[in-house]
């Protein structure tokens, strides 16, 4: 390539964000590169194979991730709108007023139309990408829908919901789900994929949260952050771009003052306090059984259900079909992206038109990669019961203990009133939470089925 131009890619979860910055012609582009935030909301943690799925490859999105930043403490709401808000306006949702639930069902299933979405762009573009899927739809059609050439390709998972994709995003390993403070709810899926990276192929694990996209991206295109004003984010760009010292050492994950909850990170350590999302907590296993959604109902799981000895081995029966389903080619590419080792290089190109399965021999060389997974350690018999955040605070050391197993508030308390008095300082900035009640005239179909202001 040789000029001034690039792309950015940003992939955004659960809200995965993928930012990718792509070469602009050098002549009218001067210096800033193209920018693609891609936002697949509600992908949850184990729904990409560079985190270890074997039930849904990406290895086109793993290609992405390991020739450019594998983003491994990326954080985000948990629940979409708020994310969404923080990505746009780089503030955190307490500072917003929308720190509290808000849901936003989408509409039929419109992949199709943004999957068409091509460009040949000459000035420098920035292109949000906010995909519909995985984002269960409607509840006035069926929640989850795909085209049957898609969900075939799935027929060897035997639940319904989680072959329509993706049972609303399995989180594996981590507990809670979507709308919960636990892991399972915040702990994103990001990568950052760019030949402007300075240093690229490799997993960082500094932290990053959903409201540095905007001053880092800025960033990345030129601009100085410095100029921004009233941001939570942090430039996070030279962190990335050459694996330098980590931006925050801290990082909210919400304050709800209306259902009264909250939860914090400062450095490995993480608060919990109030109803979290208690009745949502637990360890899913993902689903993959005709009868998981009931035996697996989030109101009544306990850990024994994952445990059945019987529905383990079924389990492990439908992993081994799920390699033999694939069949040999894409199975190669898979375990070539697996592979570790990998070499990556600056002068790599995404090559979108070799989908799945239609990467040469010779060409196995750049989608190298090991999937970064995460290990949770021993799991303790009181896993399940040592913590009720809403009798008293729940403390636990996120580097060591990413599956939240171990409550250590009562043998960390300065830690606790550390974390504490911190919440209550972010509290002292918030602005109260701009609950309305519904308002039924905002629905889409008065509005040829679009969401756009209506008063
Ligand atoms: C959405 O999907 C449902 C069920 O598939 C269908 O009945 C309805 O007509 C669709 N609505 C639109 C606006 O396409
Ligand atoms: C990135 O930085 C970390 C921490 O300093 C270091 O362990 C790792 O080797 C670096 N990776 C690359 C590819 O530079
Ligand atoms: C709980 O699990 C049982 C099966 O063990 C199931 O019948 C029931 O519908 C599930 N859900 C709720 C909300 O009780
Ligand atoms: C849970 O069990 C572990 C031992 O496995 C113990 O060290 C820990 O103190 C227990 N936690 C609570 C809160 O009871």
């Amino acid at each position: 390539m040789g000029d001034v131009s690039h792309v950015i890619r940003a992939l955004v979860t659960l809200s995965l964000v993928c930012a990718l910055l792509c070469p602009v012609p050098s002549a009218l582009a001067a210096d800033r590169p193209h920018i693609i935030l891609i936002v697949a909301d509600d992908l949850g943690h184990n729904d990409v194979s560079f985190h270890g799925s074997d039930q849904i490859p990406t290895p086109n999105i793993d290609f992405l991730a390991y020739n450019g930043v594998l983003l491994n403490n990326y954080y985000v709401s948990p629940i979409c709108t708020p994310t969404r808000s923080a990505l746009l306006t780089g503030r955190h949702p307490i500072h917003t007023d929308l720190c509290f639930d808000v849901f936003m069902f989408l509409s039929n299933f419109s992949q199709q139309l943004l999957l068409n979405v091509a460009f040949e762009a000459l000035l420098p573009l920035f292109l949000y990408l906010p995909f519909q899927a995985v984002h269960r739809a409607n509840a006035d059609g069926p929640h989850l829908q795909a085209p049957d050439k898609y969900v075939k390709r799935f027929e060897y998972i035997e639940n319904h919901d989680r072959r329509m994709y993706a049972g609303e995003g399995t989180t594996l390993l981590l507990p809670g789900v979507k709308a919960t403070l636990w892991e399972g709810g915040v702990r994103g899926v990001g990568l950052l994929h760019s030949p402007l990276l300075h240093t690229q192929g490799y997993v960082s694990e500094q932290m990053l949260h959903v409201c540095d996209w905007l001053p880092t991206l800025y960033a990345a295109a030129g601009g100085d952050p410095s100029t921004l004003h009233n941001l939570d984010g942090f430039n996070a760009w030279d962190m990335l771009s050459r694996n330098s010292s980590g931006v925050r050492t801290e990082m909210l994950h919400n304050i709800d003052p209306i259902e009264d909850f909250a939860g914090v990170r400062v450095g490995g350590y993480k608060l919990l306090i109030g109803d979290v999302g208690v009745d949502w907590g637990g360890w899913y296993p993902p689903y993959q059984l005709a009868g998981d959604e009931i035996t697996l109902n989030y109101l009544n799981f306990t850990d024994d259900l994952t445990e059945r000895v019987t529905q383990d081995s079924r389990r492990r029966e439908l992993e081994q079909k799920y390699r033999e389903y694939w069949g040999p080619e894409i199975w190669a590419r898979l375990e070539d992206l697996h592979s570790s080792g990998g070499k990556t290089g600056a002068d790599l190109v995404f090559n979108p038109e070799k989908s799945l399965g239609q990467v040469s021999s010779t060409n196995r060389d750049w989608v190298r990669g090991t999937p970064v997974r995460i290990e949770c350690g021993v799991k303790p018999a009181n896993a399940s019961t040592n913590c009720d955040p809403r009798k008293s605070p729940c403390l636990f050391h996120i580097p060591t203990d990413p599956c939240e197993y171990n409550n250590i508030a009562e043998s960390r308390p300065e830690v606790v009133t550390a974390l504490f008095a911190r919440i209550k300082e972010y509290v002292a900035t918030m602005v109260s939470p701009g609950k309305k009640p519904n308002d039924a005239r905002s629905n889409p179909k008065y509005h040829g089925g679009a969401w756009v202001p209506w008063e």
